[in-house]
């Protein structure tokens, strides 16, 4: 299939993307936080697209984006006073709440058979556009093949998806660089089950009430609540390795890596901790921006970790951030990416 690359600023090319949507076709689309891959969710045909496309299992449910709360209703009967108060604090955002799914609501390969549905408003001019000229619930995860990191650059899509959906909307890169905070609202405790752009703290001052985030997933034979946590994510083909401490601990541990390492490294890091690196020499090295600014540092992960895919390193090492914060985010997606590996 020919995927066509339509222009995000040009109203004549979303209309293009709408009309493909409303004809049961993929389209990937740019939002705050990565590029979705976007379907119509009432269509249970153009949503298996999708897990095509992707090569996802068919079991992880898919997130539903919407442009007006007034949609809400065609999806859940019961929005809680929390859920309203967040929806007003972070709406459109990143954040995506989980309701009860209204029944026959949507296919259930929407919901990965679950009798909940995620839903979420991005804060994206094209998308809140897309969406608005579709006039429809449009189902989309990230727009990458599964396992691959999240795509924060229309050229993350093409490589990926190019030839296998119909159309891509490009639309610059995404500010916020990981996906949205996934929170489960049916318990007394708000539970965060995917740690991204709005933090913990911010969900805290807003409800008034304690947040915690959902136990580590723990082994392949538990039902996570979000289903998706259960599978290896954002692995790029060299292992990854968190290297501990301070910068300097970070920086020493590093240089010692590099010293008698055998094929290209690929090394990652804060300025700060880039420049008491030493043996970076026929390296490759990405520089993530400064420790004071975690938010730069988190837009700039899934990008470093596709280029180090796109090379020949045989191993890529960096450091650990403060879980404060968006920190919580950054650190979720680097162990991920690391698989706990530790120096
Ligand atoms: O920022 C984002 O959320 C991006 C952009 C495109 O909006 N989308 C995204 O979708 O990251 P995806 O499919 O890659 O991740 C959706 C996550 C998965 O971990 C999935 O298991 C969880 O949300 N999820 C979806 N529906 C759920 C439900 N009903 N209950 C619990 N978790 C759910
Ligand atoms: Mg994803």
């Amino acid at each position: 299939m020919e995927t066509k690359l339509l222009r995000g600023e040009q109203e004549k090319d979303l209309q293009e993307a709408a009309r493909l949507l409303h004809a049961g076709e993929t389209v990937a689309f740019p939002t705050e936080t990565v590029y979705g891959l976007g379907a119509n969710a009432l269509d249970a045909d153009a949503v298996r697209k999708i897990y095509q496309a992707k090569g996802r299992p068919s079991d992880n449910p898919l997130i539903v984006h919407i442009y007006d709360k007034k949609q809400l209703n065609t999806l859940t009967e019961h929005v809680s006073e929390t859920a309203q108060q967040l929806m007003d604090a972070f709406w459109p955002g990143p954040l995506t709440l989980i309701f009860q799914k209204k029944q026959d609501a949507i296919p259930d390969c929407v919901t990965g058979g679950l009798d909940t549905v995620a839903v979420r408003m991005p804060n994206h001019p094209v998308a809140l556009r897309l969406l608005q000229l579709a006039d429809l619930p449009i189902a989309a995860p990230s727009a990458n093949l599964s396992g691959k990191p999240s795509p924060t650059a229309v050229a993350h899509v093409q490589h990926d998806l190019d030839g296998r959906i119909a159309a891509i909307v490009a639309g610059g890169n995404c500010t916020v660089g990981v996906e949205s905070t996934v929170l489960d609202l049916s318990g007394e405790t708000p539970v965060i089950l995917r740690p991204g752009g709005v933090t913990k703290e911010q969900l805290e001052q807003v409800t008034g009430k304690p947040v915690r985030y959902a136990a580590p997933f723990a082994s392949a034979e538990e039902t996570p609540r979000a289903p998706g946590m259960k599978y290896t994510h954002y692995a790029p083909e060299a292992p990854v390795y968190i290297c501990t401490g301070t910068p300097e601990e970070a920086a020493e541990k590093i240089s010692h890596q590099l010293k008698p390492h055998k094929g290209k490294a690929g090394v990652m890091l804060s300025a700060e901790t880039l420049r008491l690196l030493k043996n970076k020499d026929e390296n490759l090295v990405v520089n993530l921006g400064s420790r004071n600014d975690l938010k730069q540092i988190t837009s700039s992960l899934f990008a470093a970790l596709r280029y180090f895919d796109n090379s020949d390193v045989e191993a890529i090492y960096t450091e650990s951030f403060p879980t404060e914060e968006i920190g919580a985010a950054l650190m979720n997606r680097l162990q991920k990416a690391a698989g706990s590996k530790k120096i």
